[in-house]
């Protein structure tokens, strides 16, 4: 995991700390700069956010050569000394990494044995000490051949104004102007101060100096690298008048949709769907992890009301272990915000080996799984910047519905339009109460069928993950086959109920956990009598609209209901502890 960024140019703090903020989503555990100044290394570390080290570079004001990194923890406690960049054994270079070296005990052992004292507990000190102390391109490519697993690696030394970089699995890109260069983990850094960049794929290695950008393969071939221009449009992250994006996220539900619909009505897009001829598919399968998962559980639902085919949703992490039948007549969706999630890489990997036809939806469009699958669908969301990601799920739901539509030929922009138009983002005050409620209970239970208990695992999700409250989700189905155990008195049990079909059961379902004492709390879309009402403790209406987009419009509110949960509790919605937005490790 992990954000890393090197920079040439004039005033190389500012630039390493805007680009810092911008990969700060891949992790916030710590964050360290190291400037080149008079051949000597200065070294910034701080443990937390990027706020933290900004604190600590204030006096810092030059022009030259750097490499900076936010740090998601995975081999090594959270401390200064497994704070990046890590230095040599005689501190003449340094590094910076992103991804995990699975070897790393073997070649730390041998290091030791020679007398190489460590500092830290993290793989990529590892890194550093196997390059030694003198920089050169030989030594860059050998690690391809000694480190096994994934890496992005950024290195400079104290005496030259060079960056030297070396790329597998993990993302990295170089942009470029006249006077300045940066390599980093994640174009968004590039916004507002570069117009071009390059991809960096696996295997590839070179150096950055303001003279030029140098790349090469692993038979030592300089490569020309295609040129790529930044999309102001879709790296753009302004907060506007929000205090934490996740709500500004959620609020741009109305506008995501009009992108897509914009972006549908395209022709080359037209012809993409076009071209997924469903008739030449005897399975589907949707991958994803989180809530790209979930958007795949809904995709399913939609899918399976129009195709008479086997769907099957699968965890990415899962993938590859299971006895998935892949071949040519299995057509593989892979669901991925940042299209840069490991798991889902190494899933889309395996399926694509195996002869299957590989499509990507995601939101980054410049991303690895974008690259590597036979097509893609944008999910057109703009960038996300909060952990938990909420208006993604939101535009994946929409794509899968429009590929259901156009599996089926039929239209769906008249029904988006008529969507978006009753679309509400609910009664923020209703909202906040019953936030404010759940804000002292430690534990809170969601039950739902069908598409509602969909809907039930996403809010679950996105409580849990930004208001640590234990959340759980069930089907109300299966509450008396175990979880009911679990209900005891003032136990908040949130019943997510807005399909007519299943309504009756749910409340059902819902009067068991009352009778045990539990406070019942219902969303729901449909009417309800005061005997019903009588029964629930807190009720939030959900705008009726066409029911294939319910899931979407309930999942707005529980968005909102967890992120004023966390605000209630003093904390930052936009950075869970312990969790990073993209993650670059499996
Ligand atoms: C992390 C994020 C989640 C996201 C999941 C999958 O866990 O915190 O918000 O759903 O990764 O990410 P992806 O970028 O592949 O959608």
């Amino acid at each position: 995991m992990c954000g890393i960024i090197g920079y040439i140019g004039k005033n190389v703090k500012k630039n390493l700390i805007e680009g810092l903020e911008r990969l700060e989503y891949r992790g916030y555990d710590s964050a360290g700069m190291v400037i080149q100044y008079n051949n000597n290394f200065i070294v910034r570390k701080t443990v937390g956010s990027v706020d933290n080290l900004k604190e600590n570079v204030k006096d810092i004001e030059f022009d030259g050569v750097g490499i900076a990194h936010t740090r998601w923890a995975t081999h090594g406690k959270i401390s200064l000394e497994n704070c990046h960049p890590h230095f040599s054994f005689k501190n003449e270079i340094c590094l910076v990494h992103n991804g995990i070296i699975e070897n790393f005990e073997k070649l730390k052992e041998k290091l030791v044995k020679k007398g190489i004292k460590f500092y830290g507990e993290t793989d990529s000190e590892v890194v550093a000490k196997i390059l030694g102390e003198n920089l050169s391109l030989k030594k860059i490519k050998k690690l391809f051949s000694l480190l096994e697993g994934s890496f992005s690696i950024v290195s400079i030394s104290k005496n030259k104004k060079e960056l030297f970089f070396a790329k597998y699995k993990s993302p990295l890109y170089i942009a470029f102007k006249e006077k300045s260069m940066m390599v980093a983990s994640d174009p968004s850094c590039f916004f507002g101060k570069f117009n071009k960049y390059l991809t960096i794929d696996d295997g590839e290695y070179g150096k950055i100096s303001l003279n030029g950008i140098e790349v090469y393969n692993q038979d030592s071939q300089m490569v020309e690298k295609k040129v790529s221009k930044i999309k102001t449009k879709e790296l753009a992250d302004d907060k506007n008048k929000f205090k934490y994006y996740m709500l500004k996220e959620i609020n741009e539900s109305k506008s995501i949709i009009d992108n897509i619909i914009e972006r549908y009505k395209q022709s080359q897009l037209i012809f993409r769907l076009k071209s997924l001829n469903i008739k030449n598919f005897n399975r589907i399968y949707l991958v994803g992890c989180g809530t790209a998962y979930h958007a795949g559980l809904v995709g399913q639902m939609y899918f399976k009301e129009m195709l008479e085919k086997d769907i099957f949703v699968c965890k990415a992490s899962e993938f590859i272990f299971e006895k998935n039948i892949l071949d040519n007549k299995s057509l593989c969706f892979f669901i991925s915000q940042s299209g840069e999630t490991a798991d889902t890489i190494t899933a889309l990997k395996f399926a694509k080996n195996r002869g299957a036809k590989t499509i990507a939806i995601v939101n980054a469009e410049y991303s690895t799984i974008t690259r590597i699958a036979d097509d893609f669908f944008p999910i057109c969301a703009g960038l996300e910047k909060a952990v938990a990601s909420t208006k993604a799920y939101l535009a994946q739901c929409i794509i899968f519905y429009i590929l259901a539509k156009s599996f089926k030929n039929e239209d769906f922009i008249s029904n988006l339009i008529t969507f978006k138009g009753k679309l509400s983002l609910g009664n923020n005050s209703l909202i906040k109460r019953l936030a404010s409620y759940l804000s002292y209970k430690d534990k809170v239970f969601f039950i739902g069928r069908g598409i509602d208990y969909i809907t039930s695992l996403e809010a679950a999700l996105k409580l849990k993950e930004i208001t640590y409250i234990y959340a759980f989700a069930e089907c109300s189905g299966e509450l008396k086959h175990g979880t009911l155990a679990l209900i005891e008195k003032e136990i908040p049990v949130i019943v997510v109920a807005t399909d007519k079909k299943t309504f009756a059961k749910v409340l059902n379902n819902a009067y068991e956990v009352k009778a045990r004492g539990g406070k019942l709390i219902l969303i729901t879309s449909i009417a309800i009598n005061k005997e019903i009402k009588d029964n629930f403790d807190f009720i939030i209406k959900i705008r009726r609209c066409d029911e294939k987009f319910l899931p979407i419009q309930s999942i707005i509110i529980l968005q909102k209901l967890a992120y004023f949960t966390a605000v209630k509790m003093g904390l930052n919605p936009d950075m869970p502890r312990n969790l990073a937005k993209s993650v670059t490790v499996e």
